[in-house]
């Protein structure tokens, strides 16, 4: 039987050379910008990750960091809600009373809610600059960034919303402020800003209608953000622990030194003035002030529409799809488990009855090779003449990475013993490892550290070299999300292929290293050597083996 390449629709993406897939110089209209921008966040995530460790380290996980803010706001917000009396005269000594008698408690929840939202803002902004930054707009992400432009708006309208409620002098000023900007729109028949310019015209619905949008908008913001992670797995849904109580502690300790206070109640006959603004929040009011309704409009409908307009500006070219190969697969489930964009379904396959197949969907393969290195079938100890997996990639077959290393192993064969062998794997995405090619070092960059079947250590560590260099990006740096969890998993014995026991753990060594560290790789991989040349490294060698070649399938 031939083999079969299966994918569920046509598939428009695949079967291209290595150079459709290299990124044309200066395709895109912000190619710059977006570099230095990048450039700027990887040196400040180096710098954070040499304190905390990728784990911890906040600018990785700003998703998260948002999801978890959203639960502090949620679960504080709920508490605020019962004590909340939403008449005219009473919604403004509940709140008061909260911050006062209440201190020790609804005091400390009323702080925590307002740094939580501040923070809530921070971090959603930077995470939609780190995503641009690093060109995760387009593509088979357009989803997750076309989902996420409508959340801005509604943190924003919850935010302000928020701050309406407390009806002091600061609410007042802000829905004044927005109300005239809301004016402005052509949409309104009549001034709305009236409404709260009159004192006989605040009247207890108005408060009912505002609890409703604060805790409305929230609910659609939840809703929306499910949607936002729904095409992606193992969703990063909480930073770590660390993370989480230093987080909490610094708004606790806020709380304490600058508690959430109300402003003078709301008066209609005065203008309020003197008010400490929130920047986060607020920022739009004294914008409108120094500017006009008209320029804060255009800002706020122009970013909207140049950010969902983004994706569809010139970009690279999308990577060819993962392929399913029907005589190789055996439906084990692996590379669905191991996808990180849910691109991998199981269905009955085709003609092995009582057995599963793997399906790739097309429009959500990110074409990272992930699920070529989980496949059981991607081992380069079989001994056909062309290695054909069960899912492979057209632009990087495991058969030619096979090729490369057998080739690589033959050089390094040639050379005189002295200084230790080595074979380095990373990823096209981190640290350049074919800068540490040499007579000495075998290099083989691939998609995704996360394309390594781990067979390929054991095969590399037999056919004769000292030892093997795995590289790829830290938590929360790898390009496919994915790729540097599942290897480091895979290696350790946890995961599925895993690397079999008999490769000497001293042989092997991991490094952590981005696009801009290719020197800390290059030292890492001196370091590595001398200590296999010098050191009391395990004189056990796994045995060797010869690969002997059959040209059946
Ligand atoms: C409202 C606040 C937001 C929260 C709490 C949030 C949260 C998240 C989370 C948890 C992920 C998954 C991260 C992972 O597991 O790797 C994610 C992914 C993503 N977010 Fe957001 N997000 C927010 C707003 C936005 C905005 C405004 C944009 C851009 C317009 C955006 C763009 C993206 C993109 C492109 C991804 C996919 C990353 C990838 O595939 O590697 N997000 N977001
Ligand atoms: S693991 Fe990567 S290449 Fe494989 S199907 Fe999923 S997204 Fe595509
Ligand atoms: S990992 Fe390989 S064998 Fe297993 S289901 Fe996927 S393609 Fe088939």
């Amino acid at each position: 039987m031939l083999p079969t390449c299966i994918s569920s629709t046509a598939n428009s993406r695949h079967s291209s050379t290595s150079s459709d897939v290299t990124d044309p110089p200066n395709v895109s209209l912000d190619n710059s910008l977006r570099g230095n921008t990048q450039t700027a966040f990887e040196r400040i995530e180096n710098f954070f990750d040499a304190f905390f460790g990728g784990t911890d380290n906040p600018l990785r996980h700003l998703g998260a960091l948002g999801l978890y803010f959203l639960w502090i706001l949620v679960a504080t917000g709920l508490y605020l809600y019962t004590v909340l009396d939403t008449s005219i005269e009473g919604v403004y000594t509940s709140i008061g009373h909260l911050s006062q008698q209440q201190w020790y408690l609804g005091g400390i929840l009323r702080s925590l809610h307002r740094y939580a939202s501040d923070a809530f803002v921070l971090v959603m902004m930077l995470h939609l600059v780190r995503e641009w930054a690093y060109g995760r707009y387009y593509g088979f992400r357009l989803y997750s960034w076309i989902t996420g432009v409508p959340l801005i708006w509604l943190a924003y309208i919850s935010g302000i919303g928020g701050y309406w409620i407390v009806w002091d002098r600061l609410a007042q000023y802000s829905a004044i402020a927005t109300t005239e900007l809301l004016d402005w729109l052509p949409f309104f028949n009549e001034p709305t800003a009236r409404n709260f310019l009159a004192p006989d015209s605040i009247n207890d619905r108005i408060f009912t209608v505002l609890v409703f949008i604060h805790i409305g908008i929230p609910l659609m913001l939840i809703l929306g953000l499910w949607a936002h992670v729904n095409r992606i797995s193992r969703v990063d849904y909480l930073p770590s622990r660390r993370v989480m109580l230093a987080t909490m502690t610094s708004f606790l300790v806020l709380a304490a030194i600058k508690p959430a206070l109300s402003e003078a109640p709301a008066n209609l006959a005065l203008v309020p003035a003197n008010l400490p603004l929130d920047w986060f929040i607020l920022f739009i009011h004294p914008l409108t002030d120094i500017t006009s309704p008209a320029a804060v409009w255009a800002l706020i409908f122009g970013a909207t529409i140049l950010l969902f307009a983004l994706p569809f500006l010139p970009h690279p070219k999308a990577q060819p799809i993962a392929l399913v190969d029907a005589a190789n697969c055996n439906g084990c489930s692996r590379c669905h488990a191991d996808c990180p964009y849910e691109a991998v379904t199981m269905a009955a396959h085709p003609y092995k009855p009582g057995h599963q197949i793997a399906v790739v969907d097309p429009d959500l393969c990110a074409g990272c090779g992930i699920c070529a290195g989980s496949c059981p079938s991607s081992t380069p100890f079989r001994s056909q003449e062309k290695l054909v997996t069960g899912i492979d990639m057209p632009q990087q077959p495991v058969d030619v990475t096979r090729q490369q290393l057998e080739a690589q192993l033959a050089q390094l064969r040639t050379q005189p013993a002295g200084a230790a062998k080595l074979v380095v794997f990373g990823c096209d995405k981190g640290a350049d490892v074919r800068r540490l090619a040499s007579a000495d070092t075998a290099a083989i960059s691939l998609l995704c550290t996360g394309m390594l079947p781990p067979s390929f250590i054991e095969y590399a560590l037999r056919s004769g070299v000292d030892g093997v260099l795995v590289t790829g990006c830290r938590e929360g740096g790898c390009d496919f999300r994915l790729g540097m969890q599942w290897t480091q998993e895979r290696l350790a014995h946890q995961r599925e292929p895993h690397l079999r026991s008999l490769v000497p753990q001293d042989r092997l060594r991991i490094v952590y290293a981005s696009r801009s560290e290719s020197k800390q790789l290059a030292a890492a991989a001196e370091e590595f050597r001398t200590q296999l040349e010098t050191q009391a490294v395990s004189s056990t060698r796994p045995p060797a083996y010869s690969r002997r070649k059959s040209h059946h399938g």
